[in-house]
């Protein structure tokens, strides 16, 4: 693993999940540090002093955002962890979830002590298995050993921890998407304001975190914010989990200090691409973010101020090698099936633009494409940027244009001779 490592310091054995595992490294001592000598308004000052940013994709401040509650004002709170991970590519926090389950559960305890909750949610994403057997095992756990449920260390403090399954939809990560699900309708997002933390579960204030977002409090809370920012750069502090799969040599889950260099990372830690072959280009954080060439990578760290002038985002974490000789049209079709499959409909750009971009795309891999095809593609994408509900209809159009402003050149090639101009390694991704 590239970086210093806060969150996986810890060896994965065949029961690192467990209670007594963690306990011996010291697991939930920091619970009782919080508890024992902290106001919680000292917890999120120390969240704050830390720069934590969300994990979730759109690196939000944790601080800020917790800021906008305000413990002991008689009014039920909720906090959310959001385990629905359905950005295709993104696989890190079911890491957490399978090896560290009980680093989550302190971390959550930590957080609605600060943000004065007294029920929390974790909502796992439906085809899940391992992981949720591994939180729901932990909570259980827990809850036996008195860490759940009951007034803990002598304080007047308690939590109950609720697993909720979702059915399998994509929007149903979506924050305010996730909240309607769990209050057992469909899981539409929702125009803010209201703010989900002035107005969301139950009509409550609640905070919905990232699984990875949650799971460096308690580290923060341990250390302290100083600390902290010693990992990492200025803009961007600590880690990143990054999950890494297509056609590279070593796909997995590697914790990633903020500010490595990426070509050393993809190079070097991923052993480069499988059997030999050349980078074309990489997704860097889950499908709805730019698509960056290998030239454009050459120079980059791997931190937010590094990534985003150059036109993308880490998003969440979820990068995708793809090497040369892969066809970016038959690519950009995969996106826009998964999108159009996706889209829960209430917005007239996203249900029917994503429909239109469908069988654009399929039209063009039949060999029937018109020259006029790309434009199209490009006048959906502009008119679902900013015009929708949720960010799906803006990521969709994002990847999209992100893929033809680098290769119009093989969408012409597709049109014009009725097939790819690439050899069609893109079956190694499916
Ligand atoms: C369509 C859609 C799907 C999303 N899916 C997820 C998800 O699976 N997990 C996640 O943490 N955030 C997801 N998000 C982002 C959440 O809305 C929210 O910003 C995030 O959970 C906040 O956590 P953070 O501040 O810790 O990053 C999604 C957003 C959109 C628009
Ligand atoms: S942008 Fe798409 S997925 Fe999001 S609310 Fe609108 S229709 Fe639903």
């Amino acid at each position: 693993m590239p970086g210093r490592q806060l969150l996986m310091d810890f060896e994965v054995t065949p029961t690192s999940h467990t209670l007594e595992a963690y306990r011996a490294r010291g697991g939930y001592a920091t619970l009782e540090k919080a508890l024992r000598t902290m106001q919680p308004v000292d917890v999120t000052k120390e969240v704050t002093a830390s720069g934590l940013l969300g994990h979730g994709g759109a690196a939000f401040p944790v601080g800020r955002k917790w800021s906008v509650m305000k413990p002991g004002d008689d009014q039920p709170h909720y906090l959310c962890a959001n385990a629905d991970e359905g950005e295709p590519g993104t696989f890190k926090d079911r890491w957490i979830l399978e090896h560290a389950p009980h680093l989550l559960v302190e971390s959550m305890l930590i957080a609605s002590y600060a943000l004065d909750v007294r029920h929390s949610f974790v909502y796992i994403r439906g085809e899940f298995d391992l992981p949720w057997r591994r939180i729901q095992g932990a909570i259980d756990e827990a809850y036996a050993a008195g860490l759940l449920g009951a007034k803990l260390f002598d304080t007047g403090f308690m939590l109950d921890i609720v697993v909720y399954r979702g059915a399998g939809s994509y929007v149903c990560g979506e924050a305010s998407g996730l909240i309607t699900s769990i209050e057992g309708r469909k899981p539409y997002p929702r125009n803010r304001p209201p703010r989900l933390t002035v107005r969301g579960l139950y009509q409550k204030p609640t905070v919905i975190n990232n699984v990875e977002t949650l799971a460096n409090v308690t580290g923060i809370i341990r250390d302290g914010a100083e600390a902290f920012r010693k990992v990492g750069t200025a803009k961007s502090p600590g880690t990143q989990l990054v999950s890494i799969s297509g056609h590279i040599a070593k796909p997995g889950v590697y914790e990633v200090e903020y500010g490595y260099p990426w070509a050393r990372f993809l190079d070097v830690d991923c052993g480069g691409l499988l059997h030999g072959a050349k980078l074309k280009c990489v997704i860097p954080g889950g499908i709805s973010t730019k698509v960056l060439t290998r030239a454009e990578i050459e120079p980059l760290m791997l931190s937010h101020e590094s990534v985003n002038p150059a036109g993308s985002s880490l998003g969440s974490g979820g990068m995708i090698a793809i090497a040369e000789g892969t066809c970016m049209v038959r690519l950009l079709q995969v996106l826009l099936r998964f999108y159009h499959h996706e889209s829960c409909g209430q917005c007239t750009p996203c249900r029917d633009g994503m429909g239109w971009m469908h069988r654009i795309i399929d039209r063009i891999v039949a060999g029937k494409g018109v020259a006029e095809d790309i434009d199209r593609l490009y006048a959906i994408s502009e008119a679902n940027d900013g015009t929708t509900i949720c960010g799906m209809g803006d990521a969709a159009g994002y990847a999209t244009i992100g893929i033809l402003n680098k290769y119009r050149d093989e969408f012409e090639h597709f049109i014009t001779h009725g097939s790819s101009k690439c050899d069609g390694r893109l079956e190694c991704l499916a």
